[in-house]
């Protein structure tokens, strides 16, 4: 369990990994050419067979969801590929897409194809203009290969890949607010029935994945169903991509088997950096309630996560040792939620901001206990009522730090401010540049 298991990140230190000739050296497109001799729905159980779940966070199984999509309907199909990944913590998509751009466009293809959709669409963020030049070329060299476009691999399939670029917000990653901003409309979510499966883009059946999920189908076809079934866990399968930053020795991105604990990866990271050690970590990104060092052991897999009271999320580890303060860095979060917040709906426009003046006042030793039930009232209004999950995320730092950390939210009204040295949270500062 301890050892990585690279599959997406095998060739990431080959120098020419991103190209489309370094990806076919090691059998790039075979599994697509595969998939195109095969009946659609037996790409879609074979999906279904192999456990894969969704890698955008909530963790839907994948082959359920192309499943979904309505066969003998008339209508035209989308895929849509969600490579917003502006969750903070969250740096897998990027890179992977950095390294290998090739083994997304092999994942579309097949992807589109055991869903009947000829057009196919990746949602990228705006402000990653590198990964964006790597991904263009990589479906550039796919048209001129006939890959993409008309009679594809010569089996009389169509179709059309568009890279669209998003304008750089959080919101723009929740799907249906993805779907809003792909039509050309405001990003903001969208009431639910109906769900994209049914009436998606532009109202027709659409399968919208992270990209993770569809990277990871060329090799499921490859290898088949069992080989990523005999990773990971009972009902977390396979292998994925853990990324770790803030206080460790060396940070980056681990793929390893659904279930690995934090121990395990920060054995292979070089541990918390010198001379420190571990004060609290997000599981799954700061949407995700905090962990601490009693959590050390729990098994990262979707089920083991959401026992210990968390969310496996994005994977997004990010590592905070003693000398953070955790009001502070709770409060930085609080303000990107209110940033983010797209206004929609009442609870999250209203209630993110009310969080940020409490935070700001307890970060300066401003307030007294009391403000901290105010803050849990605030949060319990906010959470369960607002119209997505953007407003339920920003709640769960802030239960779970007053959760962990009451103490020293107390310290910082009896110190009449932040207990924390100036100069040792300078390097929080860096951290979250
Ligand atoms: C505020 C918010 C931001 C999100 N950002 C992303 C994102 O950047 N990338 C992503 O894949 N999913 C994101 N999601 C989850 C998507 O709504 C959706 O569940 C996911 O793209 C489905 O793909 P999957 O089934 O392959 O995981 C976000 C959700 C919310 C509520
Ligand atoms: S929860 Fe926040 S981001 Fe989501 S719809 Fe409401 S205001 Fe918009």
């Amino acid at each position: 369990m301890s050892q990585l298991t690279p599959v997406l990140s095998a060739h990431w230190d080959e120098k020419d990994s991103f190209t489309i000739e370094g990806y076919k050296r090691h059998g790039g497109y075979n599994a697509a050419a595969k998939a195109l001799a095969m009946d659609p729905d037996a790409v879609i159980q074979m999906v279904k067979d192999s456990g894969l779940r969704g890698r955008g966070g909530a963790g839907f199984p994948t082959g359920m969801k192309w499943g979904f999509i309505p066969q003998g309907d008339n209508k035209d199909h989308y895929l849509v590929v969600n490579a917003d990944e502006s969750e903070p913590g969250t740096c897998k998509d990027m890179p992977l897409l950095m390294a290998n751009p090739h083994v997304l466009v092999e994942g579309v293809i097949i992807a589109a194809y055991a869903i009947r959709a000829k057009h196919a669409f990746i949602y990228i963020r705006g402000e990653v203009t590198h990964v964006v030049r790597r991904v263009n070329q990589a479906i550039t060299d796919a048209y001129k290969a006939g890959y993409l476009g008309k009679n594809i691999f010569g089996t009389g399939n169509d179709l059309e890949l568009v890279l669209h670029i998003g304008a750089g917000a959080y919101i723009c990653g929740e799907e249906t607010a993805l779907l809003d901003s792909l039509e050309g409309f405001r990003g903001q979510p969208r009431l639910r029935p109906p769900f994209p499966a049914i009436a998606g883009l532009y109202a027709r059946p659409t399968v919208v994945n992270n990209v993770e999920s569809i990277a990871s189908v060329p090799a499921i076809i490859a290898n088949g169903a069992e080989w990523y079934q005999s990773m990971g866990t009972e009902k977390s399968k396979g292998a994925t991509l853990y990324s770790l930053s803030g206080h460790v020795n060396n940070p980056g991105q681990f793929e390893a088997p659904l279930g690995i604990t934090l121990r395990q990866i920060l054995e292979l990271a070089g541990g918390v950096r010198n001379g420190h050690k571990l004060k609290f970590w997000t599981p799954g990104g700061s949407s995700t309630p905090l962990f601490t060092d009693e959590h050390l052991d729990v098994p990262l897999d979707y089920e083991g996560v959401s026992a210990a009271g968390s969310m496996l999320g994005t994977k997004a580890l990010q590592i905070f040792d003693e000398t953070t303060c955790v009001v502070r860095a709770v409060l930085r979060w609080t303000e990107f939620y209110k940033h983010e917040s797209c206004g929609k709906c009442t609870p999250c426009r209203e209630g993110t901001w009310w969080l940020v003046q409490i935070l700001r006042d307890l970060e300066n030793g401003k307030g007294t206990e009391a403000d901290l039930q105010k803050l849990l009232d605030l949060c319990d209004n906010i959470m369960g009522r607002s119209f997505c999950a953007l407003g339920d995320g920003a709640t769960s730092p802030i239960t779970s730090s007053i959760k962990y950390f009451r103490d020293e939210y107390i310290s910082h009204l009896t110190n009449g401010g932040c207990p924390f040295d100036a100069a040792k949270s300078t390097l929080f500062e860096e951290v979250l540049r």
